[in-house]
């Protein structure tokens, strides 16, 4: 299904034994018969412990190649793989940090967080409303508990400007402690990062480096943490955020 210009929601039918997912975790994908490597995707929805949703966004040839599969194509799919996401604490509210594609690595957080009726505030920003996938993440269901608010570069939809913006705009307002969560682009989970860390509060990211065994044996997927490199795959894709050596120079990294 079509969700924005180059953005496609698939449902994969899993085996009954299927693991279910955790969110923060991911699944490698084979997207075309003549790719060695795998593709990773974020678990975006698990449904009736049958349904495994992946929320892809065009960038290359195996995205490509997965938006153009044809209707009841199998794919092969190893996973689920990685950590997954800190569930916040009862006393704290969770606030979800979604830039662009980066919508697909926190929906599965927030159905989940909607059905526990955790208190939860989802932020989504894009370059403008067209590209937006806030209609993505589950719809309140009233009572105030669950929020999502969005922000458009250009202003055309929500609040005029980044969602990190938005982020410290709506920080001070929260009432008690709260968790963040946040998947994007590098510049804006280097700028979250900077925000919690300013506000003192925990903040986890996931990080969606470039990958290829995902299983933590090629170390071909490493980013820098204060305690020495990690790889993404094993070690994450979820690292918290004060832990992480996020360079500005890495910026236009994937
Ligand atoms: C843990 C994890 C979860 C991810 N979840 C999702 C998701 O839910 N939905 C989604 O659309 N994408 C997700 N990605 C990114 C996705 O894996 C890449 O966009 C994809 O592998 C690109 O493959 P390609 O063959 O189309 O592009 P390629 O031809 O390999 O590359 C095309 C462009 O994409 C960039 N790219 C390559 N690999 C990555 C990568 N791992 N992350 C970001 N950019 C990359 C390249 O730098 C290049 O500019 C995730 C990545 C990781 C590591
Ligand atoms: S992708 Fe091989 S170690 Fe992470």
């Amino acid at each position: 299904m079509t969700v924005a210009r180059d953005s496609y929601l698939f449902t994969l039918d899993v085996p009954r034994e299927y693991p279910e997912p955790q969110p923060g975790q991911f699944v490698q994908v084979t997207t075309l018969a003549e790719l060695v490597l795998r593709r990773p995707f974020s678990v975006a929805g698990f449904r009736d412990g049958r349904h495994l949703e992946l929320l892809v966004e065009v960038r290359g040839k195996g995205t490509r190649g997965f938006a153009e599969a044809e209707y009841g194509s199998t794919v092969d799919i190893l996973g689920p793989l990685g950590n997954a996401f800190t569930p916040p604490a009862e006393a704290e509210s969770a606030v979800l940090v979604a830039g662009g594609i980066g919508v697909a690595g926190l929906r599965y957080l927030a159905e989940k967080l909607l059905v526990e009726a955790h208190r939860t505030l989802a932020l989504v920003g894009d370059r403008t409303r067209d590209a937006l996938l806030d209609h993505l993440f589950p719809e309140p269901a009233g009572g105030g508990r669950y929020r999502v608010m969005t922000a458009t570069d250009d202003g055309t939809a929500g609040f005029h400007g980044a969602v990190t913006s938005l982020l410290e705009d709506q920080i001070g307002r929260l009432e008690g402690n709260a968790r963040i969560y946040a998947c994007g682009p590098r510049a804006m989970v280097r700028e979250v990062a900077r925000i919690a860390s300013a506000s003192g509060l925990p903040c986890e990211v996931l990080m969606e480096e470039i990958m290829a065994c995902g299983v933590g044996a090629c170390r071909g997927c490493v980013i820098e943490t204060e305690g020495g490199y990690r790889t993404a795959c094993k070690d994450g894709p979820v690292f918290d955020a004060a832990d992480l050596v996020l360079a500005e120079a890495d910026d236009d990294g994937p």
